[in-house]
């Protein structure tokens, strides 16, 4: 594939939260080779419609790349919960109901897990890059942990302080710092894969 280098890549994602965990993975693994630009503002809500995250991740990414007319990268992630059949999953946003509330989505899912013994869950990322010219990358990253009874830590966002990766001496993520969550997490993982399908893709550095 023939690009101008640096080679330009919007953040599709409209959550302040997300979007700052993206460019401090994608700026470690990408630095001087893709300059990360942010959503514009001007740009209104994109209703996420699909039912499946692969399918919520592309429809972000390709509007973004026909508003801008630059190549996009956008995520969409969920929790699988085992013992609720895989919810809230591709609905993780919006569990606690239409506000989108982080605290509201906490309560209802520790409620509707309440007394039971089996915690497992986890989060699953799928992140794309959608090309001007069509082209796409797609990247899944998973990160297999159980919910906490309770919240603990301060740190992050969204269901962060009630999960426990594996491997992390039984903290959730909102007592990790921002680079111990990025090393275990499902965004984490997706992004890097994403990164060595970019590095492959746009291809060596020309000289200037
Ligand atoms: P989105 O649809 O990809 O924006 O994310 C769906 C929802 O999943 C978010 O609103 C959060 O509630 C939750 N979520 C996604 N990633 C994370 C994470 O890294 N930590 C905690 N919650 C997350």
């Amino acid at each position: 594939m023939t690009v101008a280098f640096p080679h330009r890549l919007v953040i599709a994602s409209a959550n302040p939260h997300k979007a700052e965990e993206i460019r401090e993975i994608m700026r470690a693994e990408l630095d001087g080779f893709v300059e990360l630009i942010d959503r514009p503002e001007s740009i209104p809500d994109i209703e996420e419609t699909g039912t499946t995250l692969e399918e919520n991740a592309l429809i972000k990414a390709r509007a973004i790349c026909r508003e801008t007319g630059l190549s996009a990268l956008a995520d969409d992630s969920g929790l699988e919960v085992d013992v609720l059949d895989g919810a809230p999953g591709v609905y993780s946003a919006r569990y606690g109901g239409p506000s989108q509330d982080a605290s509201l989505n906490l309560a209802k899912l520790l409620l509707e897990m309440s007394g039971s013994q089996n915690r497992r869950a986890r989060f699953r990322t799928v992140a794309v890059v959608s090309f001007e010219s069509g082209a796409e990358l797609l990247a899944v990253g998973t990160v297999e942990g159980s919910i906490a009874l309770a919240p603990k830590g301060a740190a992050g966002f969204g269901y962060d302080p009630v999960f426990v990766p594996d491997g992390a001496d039984g903290k959730t993520f909102a007592e990790l710092s921002r680079s111990e969550k990025h090393a275990l997490s499902h965004r984490g993982r997706a992004l890097r894969d994403l990164a060595d399908q970019l590095r492959r893709a746009l291809g060596p550095r020309e000289a200037d």
